[in-house]
């Protein structure tokens, strides 16, 4: 038997529906921020990740799936949605006569190749968005207002926001000196990728996975230290702003995220203190890494699954239809072109409606009624459909109506939903 490559899910039945839910809640809210929906290709060239996410990153290192295609060509499955989005931004030209942001969300698959368990898969769902053109804070409070109200219109209250600041270029290169400082001396103590990150790229020693647990991280030093003043009052300001949001965010200077293309923002939304349920942050250095001109961005993707799983555990009521509407019966194949075009009629006014496909015993089909829960049935039968009749049975009250066969839509228009 072929089975499902590890990492990966088939999904169906009400994991299927409790994600076409997902799907219309967060495509809602996204239209009321005025971001406009995007797809882009699940492979591309594999230097877009690599210059973009970072060489250095455990992403890049260890996750990604490269491959060669037919031509020869350096192929990775998109581990991440920012860097396909900046590429698409810069192919098509976008940043020329900016008068308004560039703000676009997308609901896309992603592939990283990591250790498989509860929310951490190998096939996994993003759904972000990235607005480019504007450096103001009010657009990086807006992006985490964005995520906040998504996660509690989906029925997860107690989610809190993770901030902290790396800051500007000056900042950051400060933090990065402290951070070879601080280390340098027990650089033995640390795993062999972390004495390559060490001056290549120190920033990513805090978020080894290897190492995490070592004493060594607790007391490294913190970013908020090692901003300039300007990086500090624009901190200061974003904060001011969640708070007039009212969004729940807690400042946690550990936080540097595992991209490398952040500066200023970076946050994540957790729940209960667990694993991020998403992440995001200011990037306005990657237009320009990735080939375009100096344009800032800031974005946020959700862990898609992750945050399905936390729905479950926190016991959210999804509304799931597990009913239809009408289950047609008939006795012989005489009836069946009534049935068909009944059923066609009906689908076009809006209702579930089933029929039987596999020319079942009626008893068989009366078992099909109950499976599929419908709420009304009716048996199509020569006799009536002479006179234009059917008998409609509603089958909790098992109440009978008997009617014209031109009156049925309207009937369950009055009574079915
Ligand atoms: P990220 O933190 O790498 O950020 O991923 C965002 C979220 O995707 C994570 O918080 C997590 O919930 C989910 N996730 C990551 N890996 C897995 C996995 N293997 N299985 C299931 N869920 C996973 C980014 O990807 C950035 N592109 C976010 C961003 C957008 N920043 C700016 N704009």
């Amino acid at each position: 038997m072929i089975t499902k490559q590890k990492g990966t899910n088939d999904i169906y039945g009400d994991e299927a529906k409790i994600r076409l839910y997902v799907n219309d809640i967060l495509a809602a809210i996204c239209e009321k921020y005025n971001f406009t929906y995007i797809e882009t290709p699940v492979f591309e060239a594999s230097e877009l990740f690599h210059r973009g996410v970072g060489e250095t990153t455990d992403m890049v290192q260890k996750e990604t799936y490269d491959f060669k295609d037919r031509g020869d060509r350096d192929i990775t499955l998109r581990p991440e949605g920012t860097a396909g989005v900046v590429r698409w931004f810069i192919e098509n030209k976008l940043y020329g006569n900016l008068t308004d942001p560039v703000k676009v969300y997308y609901n896309m698959k992603m592939y990283r190749y990591e250790r498989p368990q509860s929310g951490r898969m190998r096939e996994f769902t993003q759904w972000g968005y990235e607005c480019f053109g504007t450096d103001d804070v009010l657009a990086d409070a807006e992006v985490i207002s964005l995520a906040y109200n998504a996660y509690r219109l989906l029925g997860l209250d107690n989610v809190t926001i993770k901030l902290n600041s790396l800051g500007d270029t000056e900042s950051r290169v400060a933090y990065r000196n402290a951070l070879i400082d601080y280390f340098k001396p027990h650089i033995d103590e640390l795993c062999e990728d972390c004495k390559q990150r060490l001056e290549k790229n120190p920033l990513r020693i805090l978020d080894c996975k290897v190492d995490a647990d070592n004493e060594l991280m607790k007391n490294a030093p913190k970013t908020l230290d090692y901003l300039n003043e300007e990086s500090k009052t624009r901190f200061e300001k974003l904060k001011d702003l969640l708070d007039m949001m009212d969004i729940n965010y807690e400042v946690d200077t550990k936080l540097v995220r595992g991209l490398d293309y952040y500066n200023h923002t970076v946050f994540e939304v957790v729940l209960n203190n667990s694993y991020a349920l998403g992440g995001g942050g200011r990037y306005n250095g990657l237009v320009e890494t990735l080939g375009g001109p100096s344009v800032p961005g800031v974005g946020f993707a959700m862990g898609y699954d992750r945050t399905i799983l936390a729905m479950k555990e926190e016991g959210v009521n999804v509304p799931i239809n597990n009913s239809i509407d009408l289950y047609m019966l008939y006795i012989s194949d005489s009836e069946k072109e009534t049935a068909a075009y009944l059923a066609q009629d009906l689908r076009l006014q809006g209702f579930i409606v089933e029929t039987d496909l596999m020319q079942k015993s009626l008893k068989a089909q009366f078992k099909s009624v109950d499976r599929f829960n419908a709420k009304y049935l009716i048996v199509l039968n020569d006799e009536e459909l002479k006179e234009n009749k059917i008998t409609l049975k509603d089958t909790v009250t098992k109440e009978e109506h008997q009617m014209n066969i031109n009156d049925l839509g309207d009937y369950l228009y009055m009574n079915a939903k």
